[in-house]
């Protein structure tokens, strides 16, 4: 018998596809029987070619709208979350680091940490109190103090993208972070702040589980996580450590083409 109790995250066999529209028939599946295991502690990569359905993944299990579930199961801390809406997901310690991608009209880093908190922990800190708790992050993570006290987005750089994205990280404390690295224009500082944050971070909470969607070899050069995954036409194809991300970079995306 396999322990589960200790799993955080279990993928069994599930099928996603976008939701169609009312009226408009469903296409087929994207995920087409995913099965992934997270435990506590563990930094898993995911990397596979464009239109592999990572991003279809992510927003899986984010619980968003637009994808639909239609066979299999998500387990999130032995809980079957697969029908449970965004925000509970969240306040149960999912984070999904692009579910706030879009600039938010007047909204300043700090207010948006605020609300955020409260919606995750229901901690209702005062800005001040909030300010105090960012400053030890703000120098862990080489950002200007001033930083707080920009607009959500607005005219942020790669890098401050991602440094706000790692803060939101710090400051919520998820028990399980899953980060879609899709932006292809991100630049070696841009990478070098993920993967120093994540390292940050996982120095005080080494029971985060980490799921990681990235294109860049240099990334999981940083990082080592404990497991890489090539994911191919809806499926995970093959899994294994650090050898098969070289075996990757040597061979390309074909050697593993006909392995589903
Ligand atoms: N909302 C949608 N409506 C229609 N097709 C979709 C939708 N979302 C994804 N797809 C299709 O599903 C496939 C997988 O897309 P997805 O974005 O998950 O790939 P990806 O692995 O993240 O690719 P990339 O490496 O380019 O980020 C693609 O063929 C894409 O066109
Ligand atoms: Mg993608």
């Amino acid at each position: 018998m396999t322990d589960t109790a200790a799993d955080l995250l279990r993928i069994e066999d599930l099928h996603a596809r976008p939701t169609p529209e009312e009226g408009a028939d469903p296409g087929a599946d994207i995920l087409k029987g995913l099965d992934l295991v997270v435990r506590r502690g563990e930094v898993h990569a995911i990397m596979g070619p464009n239109g592999s359905g990572k991003s279809t993944l992510a927003n899986t299990l984010l619980g968003n709208p637009a994808y639909e579930v239609t066979s299999g199961r998500i387990l999130y801390d032995g809980d079957d979350v697969t029908e449970w809406p965004t925000d509970v997901r969240a306040k149960s310690g999912m984070f999904l680091a692009f579910q706030y991608p879009q600039e938010i009209q007047g909204v300043s880093v700090i207010q948006f940490l605020r609300q955020a908190l409260s919606a995750r922990k229901g901690i209702d800190l005062s800005v001040l109190e909030l300010r105090l708790a960012t400053m030890d992050w703000m120098k862990r993570l080489g950002m200007d103090s001033s930083f707080v006290d920009r607009y959500l987005n607005e005219g942020f750089s790669g890098g401050e993208k991602k440094r706000n994205e790692i803060m939101q990280m710090a400051i919520l404390e998820p028990e399980l972070a899953i980060l879609d690295e899709t932006d292809s224009g991100l630049d070696i500082d841009a990478l070098r702040v993920v993967a120093t944050g994540i390292r940050e971070i996982r120095k005080d909470r080494s029971q985060l589980g980490i799921l990681l969607i990235t294109h860049y070899q240099r990334l999981l050069d940083e990082l080592q996580p404990d497991f890489v995954h090539i994911m191919v036409a809806g499926r995970i194809v093959a899994s294994g450590g650090m050898e098969l991300a070289e075996r990757l970079e040597r061979d390309g995306y074909e050697a593993f083409r006909g392995a589903d």
